[in-house]
C-alpha cells in the first residue's frame, strides 16, 4: 500500500482506514501517510503514544545499511533497491527502521565494515554517504515510518568505538575478532566477488570490546564523538529540508549499538552471560554524559542506549536509570548466546530457544516495570534451517534453500511475548525488530560491488544469509499479522 496524494485516491484511503492503518488517521491530512510535522512520540508511563494521545507499537526491523543503499551508485548505492524495500517494508505494516546514523572509516586500509564510510576520518563527511541518509529520513517520512537513529558501534562492522580510540591515539592499529572474510576459501567457481569466503581473523571479542571501550574514559575519543552528534542532529535534510533534530521521523537517538561493560571478564549465571554488579564502571558515566548531551542538542526525540540485556538485571537497570535514557532496550540472540544450535534439527534445541526467550522477554519486561520504563525488543533473529545445506558436498551453509520452520516458529513465539506484555494492564513492550531486512538480497545471487560490498541483512564482518529477513519469507506475514494485532488493540482502548 503505497502513500496516496490525490483527491481522487479518496476511496481508496477510506478502505485502507477500513483495514485499520494508525499512521493514516493520525497524520495532519487524510489524504498522505506521512510523519506530520510535529507529530513526535513520547513516553507516557509503561506506553509510547503519539501528538494525538494514540497509543504507538513499533513494528519494526533492522535496516542498517539503509545510508549506504540510498547513496548515488558512484558511492556503492543502490536506490532502486532501496525504494523497492522501502515499498515492502511499508507494505508489511512496518512502521519504524532502527538504521545507522554513523560509520566511521580508517587511514589504514580496514576489512569488515561499511565502505564508504559517514565520516572517513574525524571530523571529515563524505556528503553522498549523507545525503543517503536523507534521502532514507525523506522517503520513511512519506511512508509514515520512523527511525531509531544509531550513532555509534561497539562492534567492529561499522567502524565504531574501536576507530575512536583509535583517531584519538594516533592511529593506533587494533586485533580483529573473528569476522566472515567474503574472498576467503571457499570461493566459488566462476566470476570472483561471489563469495563464499569463511573466517580469518583471530582476535578475541573480548580483547577488541575492552580496547573500544576505552572510549568511556578517552576524552579525545569522546570529543570527537560529541562533535559527530552534534553534527547529526544539526544537519539540514538535502532532501525535505528538515532539520533532524526538529524532524518527528525521527523518533530516537540512540548512543551505541550494544556498548559493553568495560570489565569483559566475569560471566556469571545459568547462561554465562551475566557480569557481577560495577557501580563504578564507567560505561555508566558514559551513558549519562552522552545522553545529557544529546538532550541538550535534540530535546524534542527520544533518546535509547542500544544495550542488549544478557548482561543480567544489575546492569542492565544500571544502563538504564539514567534521566535522559526514555526507554530500555532489549537485543535476544539465542544462538550467538550458546542456546540455540542453527544445525542441530531436534526439537528440543528449538524448545531450548523458546524456553530462553520466554525467561529474556519475561525478565526484561519486569526490570522495565521496576525502573518505571517501557521497553524495545529492537534486536533479536534467528538462523535458517540450516543443517538442510550441504557443506561437506559444497553447497554454502547458508543457502536460501533451508526451510524457516525454526525461525518462524520462533519469530511467532517472541514476537507474541512482546505483543502480550503490550497488551497486558501493566505495559512493559513497545514493540519489536527484528534483525535484519535482507529484502531483495540472496547470496545466490550476491556480487561485491566495488567498494567490496554486498549489502545482506547480516552486517560485513558475519556470513551473508545468517539472519536476513528476505521479501519472501514467511517471517514478513508474521510481521504483518504483529502490526495488526497492535493496531487492533490500540483502537480497542480510544
Ligand atoms: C581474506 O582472505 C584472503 C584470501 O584468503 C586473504 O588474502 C586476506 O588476507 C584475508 N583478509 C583478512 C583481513 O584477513
Ligand atoms: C572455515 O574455516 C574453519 C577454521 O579455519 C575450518 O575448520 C572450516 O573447514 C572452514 N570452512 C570451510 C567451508 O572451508
Ligand atoms: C541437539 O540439541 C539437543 C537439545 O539441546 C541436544 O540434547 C542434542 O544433544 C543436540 N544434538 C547434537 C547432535 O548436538
Ligand atoms: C532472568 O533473571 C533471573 C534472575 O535474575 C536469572 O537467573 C536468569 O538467568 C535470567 N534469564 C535470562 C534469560 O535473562
Amino acid at each position: 500500500m503505497k502513500f496516496l496524494t490525490t483527491a481522487a485516491a479518496v476511496t481508496t484511503v477510506l478502505f485502507a482506514l477500513a483495514s485499520a492503518s494508525s499512521d493514516m488517521e493520525r497524520s495532519a491530512s487524510p489524504a498522505r501517510r506521512g510523519v506530520a510535522s510535529n507529530d513526535f512520540i513520547h513516553v507516557d508511563g509503561m506506553r509510547l503514544k503519539d501528538s494525538s494521545g494514540s497509543l504507538h507499537y513499533l513494528t519494526g526491523i533492522n535496516y542498517w545499511a539503509c545510508m549506504n543503499l540510498a547513496a548515488d551508485a558512484d558511492a556503492g548505492g543502490s536506490y532502486k533497491r532501496f525504494i523497492t524495500e522501502l515499498d515492502q517494508m511499508a507494505a508489511a505494516g512496518i512502521n519504524h527502521l532502527r538504521i545507522m546514523a554513523g560509520s566511521e572509516g580508517a587511514p589504514t586500509e580496514q576489512p569488515f565494515r561499511m565502505d564508504p564510510p559517514l565520516q572517513p576520518s574525524p571530523g571529515q563527511y563524505n556528503e553522498k554517504i549523507f545525503v543517503g541518509l536523507d534521502r532514507c529520513l525523506a522517503e520513511m517520512e512519506k511512508r509514515g515510518m520512523r527511525a531509531t537513529m544509531t550513532l555509534n558501534d561497539q562492534w567492529q562492522w561499522s567502524g565504531g568505538f574501536a576507530q575512536y580510540v583509535s583517531w584519538a591515539n594516533g592511529n593506533e592499529r587494533y586485533a580483529y575478532p573473528p569476522s566472515w572474510n567474503f574472498t576467503a576459501p571457499p570461493q566459488r567457481s566462476g566470476t570472483p566477488g561471489r563469495g563464499w569466503g569463511n573466517y580469518t581473523t583471530t582476535g578475541s571479542f573480548n580483547e577488541y570490546a575492552a580496547y573500544g571501550n576505552r572510549i568511556y574514559t578517552d576524552r579525545n575519543a569522546e570529543r570527537m564523538f560529541k562533535a559527530h552528534i552534534s553534527r547529526v542532529v544539526n544537519r539540514r535534510n538535502t532532501v525535505n529540508g528538515r532539520v533532524y533534530k526538529d524532524d518527528p521521523t525521527i523518533m530516537t537517538w540512540q548512543l551505541a549499538n550494544e556498548p559493553q561493560p568495560q570489565n569483559q571478564a566475569s560471566y556469571l549465571g545459568p547462561y554465562e552471560l551475566q557480569y557481577a554488579p560495577n557501580p563504578s564502571d564507567p560505561l555508566l558515566g558514559w551513558v549519562d554524559r552522552i545522553s545529557t548531551y544529546i538532550r541538550s542538542l535534540a530535546p524534542r526525540q527520544l533518546i535509547s542506549a542500544g544495550f542488549e540485556g544478557k548482561q543480567g538485571e544489575w546492569y542492565w537497570k544500571a544502563v538504564h536509570r539514567p534521566k535522559n535514557i526514555d526507554y530500555g532496550t532489549a537485543h535476544c540472540w539465542v544462538q550467538n548466546w550458546g542456546v540455540y544450535d542453527m544445525l542441530n534439527s531436534s526439537r528440543a534445541n528449538l524448545e531450548a530457544a523458546k524456553a530462553f526467550a520466554t525467561e529474556f522477554v519475561g525478565n526484561t519486561s519486569r526490570w522495565a516495570n521496576e525502573i518505571r520504563k517501557p521497553v524495545f525488543l529492537e534486536e533479536f533473529g534467528m538462523a535458517r534451517d540450516n543443517w538442510q545445506n550441504n557443506v561437506a558436498a559444497g553447497e554454502y551453509q547458508y543457502a536460501t534453500k533451508a526451510s524457516t520452520n525454526n525461525k518462524d516458529e520462533y519469530y511467532k513465539h517472541i514476537i507474541g511475548l512482546a505483543l502480550d506484555s503490550f497488551k497486558s494492564k501493566q505495559g512493559g513492550y513497545v514493540g519489536t525488530s527484528p534483525w535484519a531486512y535482507g529484502g531483495v538480497y540472496r547470496p545466490e545471487t550476491q556480487q561485491q560491488n566495488k567498494f567490496g560490498m554486498w549489502w545482506a541483512g547480516d552486517p560485513p564482518h558475519e556470513a551473508p544469509g545468517w539472519y536476513d529477513v528476505y521479501d519472501s519469507d514467511k517471517a514478513v506475514a508474521i510481521i504483518t499479522a504483529q502490526k495488526k494485532q497492535a493496531d487492533s488493540f490500540i483502537a480497542g482502548r480510544k
